[in-house]
């Protein structure tokens, strides 16, 4: 493929926001489609993943008459949890995405995974707007379905307009409590260096074109660097997961790309990845794109970790060698005098994260042995032997993982601790709580 301004791949968008802020019922606005009603009490508990085509998106700013030339053949959008527990699903989201969309509630303002969220993007330096969302839920709001922010304004009552300038002006004082700056969007202006806030409704469609044009024209003007083709993978896996008829699958997110894999799978355009359907089969595709990959062996894989394509000229050996990069930056943590805690965590990304905080000079606490998945009565096993030498090591720190019946057993028997939690602070106050018990 060619690198140039008019060969781009697909951005990669993300939303991010505190829980019920309306992320994936923006998402059903623009697809068409009722997923957050299939979402188990309401709540997005995996990341999805939908392409959203060019025409599609002109399609639906068509009433804004800019004069957009949409260059990318379209945006891939990633949906996040906003519950507090999926810590670890947010930052791989962000760790994709090109840019991103943070969702606040219009009547609630900033909360606290709208926080932590916009801490993820910082880190990363990753462009985003604002939709400040469910502005129907303002006391007398007129439907205008699917229409310009300002056309739906011009609607309303000389009320309804105080009540919004009123959480307006407040929750831009909040990010700047946050150190952002941030202003209403207004299609005539500029893109500055002030992060936009665009109102919406994710019920009524107000607001919903300025959205797609305003995330277009800021992936435009900002990412031309970053999203022309590449003849290299990005790929990360997003789930493992076995599909009746299909087998094991893995969910990932292909980067700057043009390959031929032997299985690739996408749900068609403006269908979920996560939600079960029929799938396009594919011979070469073009990044960005969420797709499935079924292969043998795939029982294996982990969610969290990268993925790469070995070309005719590769040395196998070596793309082993950078594949294990990951895992060995996670091995390197692991204490050399053979004492400490059991670390136990659901992905590669989330042993990390939990690696690098038990690591930090205030927690401090020695790991002597690392997994992934449920805990079984073989990791139990493996924390006793601590139990002769320092019996406050004869601990499994879980961390988003099951524990079998038979391992609680085992550990009762034995006098292994298990502390679970889905939370990394929690985790670290029960053993803390533990510890301080045993001194006494
Ligand atoms: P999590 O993924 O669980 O973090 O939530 P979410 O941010 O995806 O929110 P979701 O789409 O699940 O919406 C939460 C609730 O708010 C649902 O009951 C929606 O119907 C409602 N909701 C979402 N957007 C709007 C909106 O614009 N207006 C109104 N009135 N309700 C909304
Ligand atoms: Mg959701
Ligand atoms: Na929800």
């Amino acid at each position: 493929p060619k690198e140039s301004e008019d060969n781009l791949r697909s951005p990669i968008c993300c939303i991010m926001g505190h829980v019920d802020t309306g992320k994936t019922k923006l998402l059903d606005c623009i697809r068409g489609t009722n997923v957050q009603g299939g979402e188990a009490g309401g709540i997005t508990q995996q990341i999805g993943a939908t392409y959203f085509p060019a025409e599609n998106i002109r399609e639906r700013t068509k009433e804004l008459k800019a004069d957009v030339k949409l260059k990318v053949p379209g945006l891939l959008v990633i949906d996040t949890p906003g519950h507090e527990s999926f810590t670890n699903l947010r930052s791989r989201g962000s760790g994709l995405c090109d840019i991103a969309v943070l969702v606040v509630d219009i009547m609630h303002g900033l909360e606290p995974q709208t926080i932590e969220s916009l801490n993820l993007l910082k880190m990363r330096n990753t462009k985003f707007i604002v939709a400040l969302n469910k502005v129907d839920r303002l006391y007398g709001w007129k439907t205008c379905h699917n229409a310009p922010i300002e056309k739906a304004m011009k609607q309303q009552s000389r009320d309804v307009k105080k009540q919004f300038e009123t959480q307006l002006v407040q929750i831009i004082t909040q990010f700047k409590e946050q150190g952002l700056n941030t202003e209403l969007n207004n299609m005539d202006k500029e893109m500055r260096e002030t992060y936009r806030i665009v109102p919406t409704s994710a019920i009524s469609g107000e607001g919903i074109p300025d959205l797609l044009l305003v995330l277009t024209k800021l992936t435009e003007k900002t990412m031309v660097e970053n999203l022309t083709y590449r003849n290299e993978v990005q790929c990360t896996v997003l789930e493992v997961k076995v599909i009746e008829g299909l087998g094991t699958t893995i969910d990932v997110v292909l980067g700057p790309i043009v390959t031929s894999i032997r299985a690739l799978l996408t749900p068609h355009p403006m269908n979920e990845l996560r939600v079960k359907g029929t799938y396009q089969n594919h011979r070469a595709i073009k990044g960005a794109q969420g797709i499935k990959i079924t292969a043998s062996g795939l029982e294996h894989a982990i969610a969290g970790a990268a993925l790469y394509v070995v070309g005719p000229h590769d040395d196998l050996e070596e793309v082993k060698e950078t594949a294990m990069g990951d895992m060995k930056s996670v091995l390197s943590r692991i204490d050399k005098s053979g004492e400490g805690v059991c670390v136990q965590a659901s992905t590669l990304g989330s042993l990390e994260t939990l690696l690098e905080f038990l690591k930090t000079p205030e927690v401090n606490i020695p790991v002597r042995g690392i997994s992934i998945g449920t805990v079984h009565k073989k990791d139990v096993m493996k924390a006793s032997v601590m139990l002769e030498k320092k019996k406050e090591f004869a601990t499994i720190l879980a961390f988003d993982v099951k524990v079998t019946p038979e391992a609680w057993k085992l550990a009762d028997d034995l006098g292994v601790k298990i502390f679970m939690a889905d939370i990394i602070y929690h985790l670290f106050d029960q053993f803390k709580g533990y510890i301080n018990n045993l001194k006494e």
